[in-house]
């Protein structure tokens, strides 16, 4: 393989990939973004657990909003065992739902905030359990708090640059507010990101709404350009590539 070779990553969505040339380009950065209830959490959990179980990729969960319970729970749906995977040394979670006792990588007033402590704890996990795959659920959470875009870029930036620097392709999850506010943390997420991929639950009558997902951008990929159709079936999420939402 050339150096100039691009290795895809398998997402673990069906029909996903074939969009995208085989997969996301290894030690990426990847934004996945969409309004509230689009499926973003479920898709970038599927990322992990089917990285684990089907492609020998152990991953890092970096939850903010979602407690662990929770997310465990609301995976077992559709037959993914998290608590397996963990026990397993697959999976290791970093839990910064705002349910648990701050932590105190948390804490950190503008203008000092800094994410090192966040940085060393995801590193060690990373190289604990050999992890190939990482997700952040979500990053918007943190930007809310803090006035300081230029800090916050910058802060973003060293995180996901030490976790790629690991060889890991990264997940981030962003939530694109209901009334648009001029795209908000939105930007800087897709700054950081050589991939932005948009979920969408869209309204298509009075009585009916459609799922579907969009290739925004995906450096170094001739990825589609057209707007497919998604479902969250008992197994999870899939796509269907030639299938166009709404029809
Ligand atoms: N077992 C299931 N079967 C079918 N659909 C489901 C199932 N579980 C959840 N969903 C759908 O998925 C949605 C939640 O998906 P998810 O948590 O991934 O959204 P999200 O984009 O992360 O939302 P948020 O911005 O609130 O975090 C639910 O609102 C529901 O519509
Ligand atoms: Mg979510």
């Amino acid at each position: 393989m050339s150096k100039f070779t691009i290795e895809r990553v398998r997402t673990g969505i069906p029909g996903l990939d074939e969009l995208i040339e085989g997969g996301f380009p290894r030690g990426d950065t990847i934004l996945v973004a969409g309004k509230a209830g689009t499926g973003k959490s479920i898709l970038a959990v599927q990322f992990l657990y089917k990285g684990a179980t089907e492609y020998n990729e152990p991953g890092v969960l970096v939850t903010l909003e979602e407690p662990p319970h929770l997310i465990k729970r609301n995976m077992m749906r559709f037959g993914m065992d998290l608590e397996r995977l963990e026990r397993e040394g697959l999976l290791a979670i970093v839990d910064l739902s705002p349910s648990k006792e701050r932590t105190p990588v948390m804490v950190g007033e503008y203008p000092s905030f800094d994410l090192s402590g966040l940085e060393a704890i995801i590193l060690s996990h990373i190289r604990r359990i050999k992890a190939k795959r990482v997700v952040i659920d979500t990053l918007s959470i943190m930007a809310y708090k803090f006035r300081s875009r230029d800090i916050l870029r910058e802060e973003f930036f060293k995180l996901c640059a030490s976790i790629t620097g690991e060889g890991c392709t990264l997940l981030l999850t962003s939530e694109i507010p209901a009334q648009d506010t001029g795209l908000g943390v939105f930007d800087i997420e897709t700054f950081l990101a050589s991939g932005v991929i948009v979920l969408y639950n869209e309204k298509i009558s009075e009585t009916s709404r459609s799922r579907s997902i969009e290739i925004l951008k995906l450096r170094g990929s001739k990825h589609s350009s057209r707007i497919h159709s998604m479902r969250i079936t008992d197994e999870g999420i899939r796509v269907w590539p030639g299938e166009i939402p709404g029809h």
